[in-house]
């Protein structure tokens, strides 16, 4: 008999299932793009009938590829791009609207109409979130306000609310046969309605919001016995669920305090582990790292970027330079340099360690000289700058300097970036041999808790560096593109301000 644990990772440019033996190597892995669409400026949505469907044809397969008679899934963790919002009928079992994904900004208006600065304040010092469309709550009272079908299940007391964690734990735990309506703490620290410090849903922030209790999940640890599967997974147990960024980090065995990574997949985020929770002075957000079983939670200080994989699929997508994400690096290095052109991907405005709602997209710095690759060139360097502004903010926020930076995510493949990462950050950028880190932190979360695996030590052996990238480029150089960076950052700013 062998065994593997199984983690799901529902993300925002796709979704994978993998297989991983006990030596947390990958046995079978499958994946499948999702659609996003931008029906209108500031709105992204994903239909949530996809995110479950292709979840569920990426499980078929790996299953496929073990026997049913002598092989063993012991243990099933879920991991999910987080903030996004689904409303979807108990009983029915169907969505009843469009997820609402992180990225859009629809509710930014709302917010400032509706929240002053004392209660904005308020709303951090319970959340460690800054008020911004961003996270969940304004998302699902733009649902209950503007979707007929939501109001009418909340009044029928058949609504559910989840981040994607709770619609994919609902549907392999059985959906309407059964179905458990849970989210783990990780997940409801984005929401902005649980209290940051009892880990509970937070009775001031509900009534601020305006939002039925009845239609959100329990919130459990992020491992435990937290539910069982249904027929999909032949009753396995799931015993972890953890939001993307935080399965990536536990996947780097980020576990000490100090320890810091950062995934570059469809926008980026730097984890730092704080161990206990620690507010920040300097623009990142305050976030629960992980919760094991009954222990107490470990927090983490964030620094998340909206936009940079995304940036890449836009230049493939909307400007048509490239054919597919990979090419994006032949074309940025067919030129010497960026011709100073800089690219600020403020799409969905600027999040860490900024927060301005206000910015737009912006390229500055074009002359009769430039050309589609200098774009391409300056699109993947913003990707670094924003990186390095994280980092700074995360520096001065605990006093620690990094002395090193763990990646992952799918950018991590492109070299030119790898390597301009360490020359702006000024520190050695580390990827490890398994860059699959968020399905490997859900596979570590759901295999502690059924003894798969003996302790967070544990998980440390399994993590292998497998290439290093150390910085090159001089201070001078260095300080002079940091500076034309912020240059083009302040230009993007404001330019919603009427
Ligand atoms: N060689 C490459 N160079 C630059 N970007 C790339 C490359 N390969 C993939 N990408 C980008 O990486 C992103 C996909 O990364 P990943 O698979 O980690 O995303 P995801 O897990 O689906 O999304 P997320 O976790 O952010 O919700 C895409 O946005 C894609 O454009
Ligand atoms: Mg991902």
């Amino acid at each position: 008999m062998t065994s593997y644990v199984l983690a799901v990772d529902v993300g925002t440019t796709g979704t994978r299932a993998i297989l991983f033996t006990h030596d947390a190597k990958i046995f079978a892995v499958h994946h499948e793009e999702t659609t996003q669409s931008f029906p209108e400026p500031g709105h992204v949505e994903q239909d949530p009938a996809e995110l479950w469907e292709k979840t569920r044809a990426c499980v078929e397969v790996v299953l496929s590829k073990i026997s049913h008679t002598s092989d063993d899934v012991v243990a099933v963790g879920v991991t999910t791009q987080r903030e996004t919002v689904i409303a979807w009928d108990k009983k029915s079992g169907l969505p009843l609207a469009p997820a609402i994904v992180w990225q859009d900004t629809r509710t930014q208006e709302w917010l400032e109409m509706t929240f002053d600065a004392t209660k904005q304040q308020r709303i951090t010092e319970l959340t460690g979130l800054p008020v911004t469309a961003y996270f969940s709550a304004s998302k699902m009272r733009w649902l209950l306000d503007n979707c007929a079908d939501v109001a009418a299940a909340a009044e029928d007391g058949n609504l559910a609310f989840g981040t994607p964690d709770s619609w994919i734990a609902w549907n392999l735990t059985g959906g309407v046969d059964g179905g458990r309506h849970i989210t783990d703490v990780t997940n409801a620290s984005r929401t902005m309605l649980m209290n940051i410090e009892t880990l509970s849903w937070s009775d001031e922030l509900i009534t601020l919001f305006n939002i039925p209790r009845a239609t959100l999940p329990e919130i459990t640890s992020s491992t435990g016995d937290l539910a069982v599967c249904g027929d999909l997974l032949r009753g396995a147990p799931l015993t972890c669920i953890l939001g993307d960024q935080q399965a990536a980090a536990f996947g780097q065995a980020a576990t000490s305090p100090g320890d810091a990574k950062t995934t570059y997949g469809t926008g980026n985020f730097l984890l730092i582990n704080t161990g206990t929770l620690a507010r920040s002075a300097h623009g990142l957000i305050s976030t629960v790292a992980y919760q094991l079983a009954d222990h107490e939670p470990v927090y983490a200080l964030e620094g998340s970027v909206a936009v940079s994989g995304s940036l890449v699929q836009w230049l493939r997508d909307n400007l048509h330079i490239i054919e597919k994400s990979a090419d994006v690096e032949a074309l940025a290095t067919s030129v010497d340099d960026s011709g100073d052109v800089y690219f600020v991907p403020a799409f969905s405005g600027l999040f860490a360690p900024y927060w301005k709602p206000d910015a737009r997209g912006t390229i500055v710095g074009l002359t009769r000289f430039s050309t589609k690759a200098h774009i391409a060139r300056a699109a993947l360097e913003s990707t670094a700058f924003q990186t390095r502004d994280v980092i700074d903010a995360a520096e001065k926020d605990t006093g620690i300097a990094l002395h090193e930076l763990r990646v992952d995510g799918g950018m991590v493949s492109n070299d030119f970036l790898m390597q301009f990462q360490a020359d702006i950050a000024n520190i050695p950028v580390v990827r490890p041999v398994i860059t699959e880190t968020t399905a490997l932190g859900a596979a570590f979360g759901a295999g502690l808790a059924v003894g798969f695996w003996k302790d967070t030590r544990e998980l440390e052996t399994h993590w292998i560096e497998d290439r290093r990238w150390e910085p090159s480029m001089t201070d001078e150089e260095r300080h002079h593109r940091i500076s034309r960076w912020q240059k083009a950052v302040s230009k993007s700013i404001g330019w919603l301000d009427d």
